[in-house]
């Protein structure tokens, strides 16, 4: 029998990725798991277009590299940006066996869910925003929804420069949530659209009305991946299940693993990587 390991390969520019991948570990601990973190080149949400899909590629030929079938870019400027031109023209060229899937799909499936006013705001990075991709998706899938959006681009270098719980975080966190507001006084759900922002969570509670709920997308993805992989056998039975998690960083891997437990706790080695 091969030993070979066939991780799910979880991708973010950074370490937002990481509250995705808590998780999927929480949900199905049982499968193995690579995670690769292109720190130093985060943050990608103010970047080009061709920049995020150049970098998003490389990192996915990486994680194929070594050994993944199928990987989730756990980051939503990267699904924005990337996504559909890699699994349109890359994959099919790469190998068509294997699976790239995206954070911005399944997070709008569960909206209907969650808003009686049929109003949802959405906070995210600039590239997610500009991209438009939460408004089209959304008319996708539930056309009486109207979708109300505010680019936080400071957010997430509060969170990478570990910022995210000091004073100056709050004239950022509330500046756009009012800014938000501001633009549809009908909205009563809000979707965190970056996977950063989990961790500005206690900020973003304080400036937000208490009839506002809060959508985080950690445990979406996750009972997505978990009924993708059930109505896709094929993919599932290719994925190895020793429990071995491993974290890859563009970076310094010592810091990745000291700034890394804010955001997941089941990092223990780290390893440089070049893409
Ligand atoms: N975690 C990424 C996201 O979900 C942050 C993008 C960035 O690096 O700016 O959009």
């Amino acid at each position: 029998m091969s030993t070979e390991i066939r991780p799910i390969g979880v991708f973010d520019s950074g370490y937002g990725g990481l509250t995705v991948l808590k998780e999927f570990i929480d949900l199905m601990p049982e499968y193995d798991y690579y995670y690769l973190g292109d720190n130093a080149r985060a943050p990608y949400g103010s970047r080009s277009f061709d920049a995020v899909y150049n970098y998003t590629l490389e990192a996915v030929n990486k994680l194929f590299e070594m050994g993944c079938e199928l990987i989730v870019l756990a980051c939503n400027t990267a699904s924005a940006k990337a996504l559909r031109t890699i699994q349109q023209n890359d994959l099919p060229k790469i190998d068509p066996q294997k699976r790239v899937l995206g954070v911005i799909r399944p997070s709008v499936e569960m909206l209907g869910e969650f808003t009686q006013t049929n109003n949802i705001g959405v906070l995210g990075t600039k590239g997610t925003i500009l991209s438009n991709s939460y408004p089209l998706e959304t008319k996708k899938f539930f056309p009486e929804i109207k979708v109300s959006q505010e680019a936080c681009p400071m957010w997430v270098s509060l969170v990478e420069n570990n910022e995210f719980d000091k004073a100056g975080a709050d004239y950022f966190v509330k500046k756009n949530i009012e800014s938000l507001l501001s633009k549809n006084s009908k909205i009563d759900s809000i979707i965190l659209a970056c996977t950063h922002y989990p961790l500005l969570i206690e900020k973003i509670k304080k400036y937000l009305p208490a009839n506002i709920q809060l959508l985080s997308q950690g445990k979406i993805v996750a009972e997505s991946l978990k009924d993708y992989l059930k109505r896709h056998p094929e993919i599932e039975n290719k994925c190895t299940k020793s429990g071995i998690y491993k974290f890859f960083t563009t970076d310094s891997p010592d810091v990745f693993k000291e700034q890394g437990q804010i955001f997941c706790n089941k990092i223990t080695e780290v390893e440089h990587i070049e893409l």
